[in-house]
C-alpha cells in the first residue's frame, strides 16, 4: 500500500510547490514516490520546468510525475454516466448546454481525478504517491456520497437491472429518462470504487491530508474550515504548512506586512491547535526549477522523512443525540480563562481573556447546526465543548 499525501489551500498559497518538494525529498531518501497533480493547468510542468503529461513522466532516480485531467478521466470512464445525467436534466428543462456545464461541475470532475488517484494507488508498485490538488476541498465531500447511498444502493441497483426495460415502460408517466443497463452497469462500478476510495482516505496509517495558507486571515479560516470537513469525513490532517512568511525588514511599508503577518501566525497556532505546523518563508523570487523545489524542500523538511505521519487524531468531534449537537474542539486554552461565545452566521466566535490579552478563535459550524441555537459553551480539560439544541427544542 503507498503512503498518500494530499496537499490542499486556497488558490496560490503553495501547494503545486510543496507537493514537488515533498516529492524530491522522499525521492531522495529513497521511496519511489509519484507527484500528482490534478489542476489541469499544467501546474507540474511549470515547476519542474518539464513537459508533464498525462503519462507518467520520470523526473529524476525515484521520482515521477503525472498530470490528470479530470475532464478527461470523466469522459473515458464515465461518459455514459454523464450523458444519463444530461438527459435527466433535459428532461426536466435544463438547457442541454447548461446540463453539460452542470455534469462537469469541478466538485464532480474533481471526484473522477480522485479516482483516478484510487486507480493508481491500487495497481502501482510506489512507496509514495503526492497529490497536488485544486483550491477546494469539494471533492472530498463526494467520497461520503457511498456512505449517503448506502451499501445498500449497490444491491438495489443489481436488482433494478431487470427492471430498466420496466423503466423504459414507465418514463412517460414519471417523466425521466430511464437509465439504460450500461449506465447501471458503470453506476455499480462507480460505487465500488468509490467505496474503494472512501476507504483508502479514511485510511490514517496510509493517507494524510496537508492543509496549507499563507500568514493571512483568508488563507486560515479557509483551512479551519476544511479540518472541520476532513474530521467529519474522517480523513486524518497530519501537518500545517504556514507558507510564504517574509522576513523582518527595516523598511516601514514592509514591516506592516511583518507584523500583520506575525498577527495570522499567532491565530493560526490557536487554530489549528493540537496539529503541527511547519513554518516557511518566503524566497526573494518565484519557486520554479528542480533546485528551488530542491532548496524549498530542505528549509521544509530538513533531515525529516516528509513521508512520516506528523499527527493522528481529531482536533473537532461532533455528537448528535436527543435533538442535541455537541461540538468538542481541543484548544490551547485552561479552564482558569474566562471564555465568552457569541454566533457570527456560520461560525462561532469564541473569545478567550488571557494574560497576553484577549484571543479570539473561530470555530466552523457544519450545516447542520444551521437550524439550532447555541445552548452552552464549556471549557472543560483543553477542550471547548458546545452544545446546540433544535429551536423548536425537540
Ligand atoms: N515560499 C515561497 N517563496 C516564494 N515564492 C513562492 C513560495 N511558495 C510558492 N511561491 C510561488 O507562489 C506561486 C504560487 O505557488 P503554487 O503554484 O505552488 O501555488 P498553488 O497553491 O499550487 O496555486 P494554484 O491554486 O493556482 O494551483 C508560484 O509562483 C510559486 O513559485
Ligand atoms: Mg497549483
Amino acid at each position: 500500500m503507498s503512503r498518500l499525501i494530499f496537499y490542499t489551500g486556497k488558490g496560490g498559497t503553495g501547494k503545486s510547490v510543496i507537493s514537488c518538494a515533498t516529492g524530491i525529498k522522499a525521492s531522495q531518501l529513497g521511496y519511489k514516490t509519484l507527484v500528482i497533480s490534478v489542476d489541469p493547468s499544467h501546474t507540474l510542468s511549470d515547476a519542474f520546468n518539464v513537459r508533464i503529461g498525462y503519462e507518467e513522466v520520470k523526473i529524476k532516480e525515484k521520482l515521477w510525475a503525472l498530470q490528470v485531467d479530470p475532464l478527461v478521466e470523466m469522459r473515458n470512464n464515465f461518459a455514459i454516466i454523464q450523458e444519463y445525467f444530461v438527459s435527466v436534466l433535459a428532461a426536466k428543462g435544463i438547457d442541454e448546454t447548461l446540463a453539460y456545464e452542470v455534469a462537469s461541475l469541478p466538485a464532480v470532475t474533481q471526484l473522477f481525478a480522485l479516482l483516478k488517484v484510487e486507480e493508481i494507488s491500487s495497481k502501482s508498485s510506489y512507496d509514495a504517491i503526492i497529490i497536488d490538488t485544486v483550491p477546494s476541498g469539494e471533492a472530498l465531500k463526494y467520497i461520503q456520497l457511498p456512505k449517503l447511498l448506502g451499501s445498500i444502493s449497490k444491491k438495489l441497483i443489481k436488482l433494478a437491472l431487470p427492471l430498466v426495460d420496466l423503466g423504459k415502460i414507465l418514463q412517460p408517466i414519471i417523466g425521466l429518462p430511464a437509465p439504460s443497463k450500461g449506465v447501471m452497469q458503470k453506476e455499480i462500478q462507480l460505487i465500488s470504487r468509490l467505496e474503494k476510495l472512501a476507504e483508502i482516505l479514511k485510511d490514517s496509517d496510509a493517507c494524510s491530508l496537508r492543509l496549507i495558507a499563507n500568514p493571512d486571515s483568508f488563507s486560515i479560516d479557509n483551512m479551519r474550515r476544511t479540518l472541520l470537513s476532513a474530521n467529519l469525513y474522517g480523513i486524518n490532517v497530519d501537518l500545517v504548512i504556514l507558507n510564504k512568511i517574509m522576513p523582518e525588514v527595516k523598511d516601514e511599508f514592509f514591516q506592516k506586512w511583518v507584523s500583520l503577518q506575525k498577527e495570522s501566525l499567532e491565530k493560526a497556532k490557536i487554530s489549528f491547535y493540537p496539529l503541527p505546523i511547519k513554518f516557511l518563508e518566503l524566497f526573494d523570487t518565484e519557486v520554479k526549477g528542480f533546485e528551488m523545489l530542491e532548496k524549498l524542500s530542505e528549509s521544509l523538511f530538513q533531515d525529516e522523512d516528509p513521508l512520516k505521519i506528523y499527527y493522528k487524531g481529531s482536533p473537532f468531534s461532533l455528537e448528535y443525540k436527543d435533538s442535541h449537537l455537541t461540538i468538542k474542539v481541543k484548544v490551547p486554552f485552561t479552564e482558569k480563562d474566562n471564555c465568552e461565545v457569541e454566533r457570527m452566521g456560520e461560525e462561532l466566535i469564541v473569545k478567550v481573556k488571557q494574560d497576553i490579552g484577549e484571543v479570539l478563535n473561530v470555530v466552523p459550524l457544519p450545516a447542520i447546526a444551521n437550524n439550532m441555537k447555541l445552548l452552552r459553551a464549556k471549557l472543560l480539560k483543553g477542550e471547548l465543548e458546545i452544545t446546540f439544541v433544535k429551536e423548536n427544542g425537540g
